[in-house]
């Protein structure tokens, strides 16, 4: 083996950590440096990455090589029979986590290489502040019900986005004052149309992997996913599980172009709504042309009496980490950038 490539794996950990860092996980960036430095002694993570060995920085990034690794010792902190690691991770101590993983690694690396075979998969219900301004403006502008299309939905948490909670600002909130999802963020900006009349008459979502949240593997290896440290997203991603289960949470099994031009379209009395977050880049460039001839091909079937929204929380292709809220409504087709918004939703820069 080239000594390059144990450099990128080396790399790959410490640059992971760097992000952790900056993203608000300092026990994922302890975590990951003690990741690299025992690859480098010969420990117990070098055969957990040995499938990942030769690849070059960019592949290990392509792959979150790194996130797969966090993920598969959460994932066995959660499930608790390893007690020590459980321990670790609820005093997000990170001696502790590490010397349990150590173990953990030596005594059953295939339970976690079996977990790091899948490419890891999140859904952040925080996105949903990110979104309701541009449902709340929909519903504003057509006075019509809404007919919800969400498309990469994951696990559906940002699917029952009306039930949820939401605090723009002192004195400026939207939704059931009751819900057991609650969302706020550091909103600039004023409050988006909290006065506009919502009823939400249809539902459904598609998503290449569903997330089966009636699984509870699947469940934990959702959390799994989720910053140990970041106990807000935590938990706010167990109340969402939690209410989208009580509601009959559904999503389906597609490839977004086919099941767009199969589902949606155009219905008298209501407004369909299109919609999706932080999928597009996912997507090679032959479905995104398909994605965009499905909706053009919708669009021209809308009327007065039946419009169509597009509404899209996605980055502007000149700069990957910030994201924007974007509405195209039809008839008519005017495009509007509602927001720019944080990629998790901690922050929003209402325009309206
Ligand atoms: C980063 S996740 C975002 C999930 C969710 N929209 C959110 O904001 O939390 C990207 C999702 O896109 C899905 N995805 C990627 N390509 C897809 C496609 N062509 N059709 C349907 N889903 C796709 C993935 O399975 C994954 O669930």
């Amino acid at each position: 083996m080239a000594m390059r490539d144990h450099i990128d794996v080396i790399k790959g950990l410490r640059l992971q950590a760097g992000a952790c860092r900056k993203l608000g996980s300092e026990f994922s960036a302890a975590l990951l440096e003690r990741a690299a430095d025992d690859w480098l002694a010969g420990g117990p993570t070098r055969p957990l990455l040995a499938p990942w060995e030769s690849a070059g920085l960019k592949a290990l990034f392509d792959a979150a090589t790194a996130l797969r690794l966090l993920g598969a010792l959460h994932d066995l902190a959660l499930g608790g029979e390893d007690a020590a690691l459980a321990d670790a991770y609820g005093r997000l101590d990170v001696d502790a986590a590490w010397t349990a993983a150590l173990a953990a690694m030596r005594r059953e690396p295939e339970r976690l290489a079996r977990f790091m075979e899948h490419e890891p998969q999140t859904n952040e219900v925080r996105r949903s502040i990110c979104l309701v301004g541009g449902f709340l403006e929909i519903a504003r502008v057509t006075g019509l019900p809404l007919r919800c299309f969400e498309i990469a939905a994951s696990a559906g948490l940002n699917l029952f986005w009306d039930r949820y909670r939401y605090e723009f600002a002192p004195g400026a909130a939207w939704g059931d004052p009751q819900s057991s999802v609650r969302l706020d963020s550091a909103w600039e900006g004023p409050p988006p149309p909290i006065g506009a009349k919502v009823a939400v008459v249809e539902r459904a979502a598609c998503d290449r992997r569903p997330v089966d949240l009636t699984d509870p593997a699947e469940r934990r290896r959702l959390l799994a996913y989720v910053w140990p440290d970041q106990t807000e997203r935590l938990a706010r991603a167990r109340a969402a599980i939690e209410l989208a289960l009580a509601n009959g949470v559904t999503v389906e099994p597609g490839d977004a172009p086919d099941w767009t031009a199969a589902r949606v379209a155009p219905k008298a009395g209501a407004v369909t709504v299109l919609y999706h977050s932080v999928f597009w880049q996912y997507m090679p460039a032959q479905s995104q042309a398909a994605l965009a001839a499905a909706i053009a091909a919708i669009a021209a079937k809308a009327t007065p009496d039946a419009p169509f929204a597009w509404l899209a929380m996605e980055p502007p292709p000149e700069n990957m980490a910030t994201m924007e809220v974007r509405l195209t409504l039809w008839p008519g087709g005017e495009r509007r950038t509602l927001a720019e918004v944080h990629p998790h939703g901690a922050w929003v820069r209402w325009r309206g």
